[in-house]
């Protein structure tokens, strides 16, 4: 540590901030501790390190002040920030109903030839015959044409299936991202129309008699 006065401010502070000792005077700092011939220097622990370890206990007594005194705590934040998130949500869905109002109107079923017709194609064209037979007879997928539904029948229910998929890890994907609502509705209502038909190799049954009749 002689010598300051020779050295430039930046080398003054990193020496005052590491405290080394000065090399060829190990001899001052050397302890008593030898493990074969292997031995130990007391260095000082360097105050860079120090003060860090100062401001933590610093930020520690703060947080705790906060937390015991005032009204922050972790719950708190987390009621908050669910609190944010509803608003966001609500401010998000007033001006997604503006912009895209149709998706927030009730679907609406058909029955005339010309869009039952445009849901048979688009249950080719969507893949479904691939899980539900061409018919609807059911093979990965249940039956569509018979009376028994898993997840509810009725033009409202099955549109609500297509849209929002059936039960985790089955197989039945929500649509509604890659199918219009337009799409979905015809989708729909062309398999309420083929309820009853007869299938080639109808699958057995599965689930209850539930049909909302809307
Ligand atoms: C990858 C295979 C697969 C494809 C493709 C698929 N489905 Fe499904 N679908 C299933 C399975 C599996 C279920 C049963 C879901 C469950 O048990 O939760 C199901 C269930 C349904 C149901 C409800 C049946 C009931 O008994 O409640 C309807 C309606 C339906 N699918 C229509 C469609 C339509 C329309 C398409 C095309 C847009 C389609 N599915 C494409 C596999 C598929």
């Amino acid at each position: 540590m002689s010598n300051l006065e020779n050295l430039s401010a930046w080398q003054r502070f990193i020496k005052r901030m590491t405290k080394v000792h000065e090399l060829g005077k190990e001899k001052d700092i050397m302890t008593d501790h030898d493990y074969d011939g292997i031995r130990e220097l007391d260095n000082v622990l360097p105050p860079w390190w120090l003060y860090g370890f100062y401001i933590t206990i610093a930020i520690s007594i703060f947080y705790y002040i906060m937390i015991l005194m005032g009204n922050y705590n972790q719950e708190k934040e987390y009621v908050d920030a669910v609190e944010q998130g509803k608003k966001d949500v609500a401010i998000w869905t007033e001006q997604d109903k503006i912009n895209n109002p149709n998706k927030y109107t009730e679907a609406v079923a058909y029955t005339d030839a010309e869009n039952l017709a445009k849901g048979k194609k688009l249950y080719t064209s969507k893949t479904c015959f691939a899980c539900h037979a061409t018919d609807g007879g059911g093979g990965i997928g249940p039956n569509l044409t018979d009376d028994k539904w898993i997840l509810g029948g009725g033009f409202k229910k099955i549109f609500e299936v297509i849209t929002k998929g059936g039960r985790p890890g089955k197989g039945m994907v929500a649509w509604e991202s890659s199918i219009t609502k337009e799409e979905r509705q015809q989708l729909a209502s062309y398999i309420v129309s083929i309820q009853g038909t007869t299938t080639a190799s109808p699958k057995a049954a599965e689930g209850d008699i539930i049909w909302d009749g809307k």
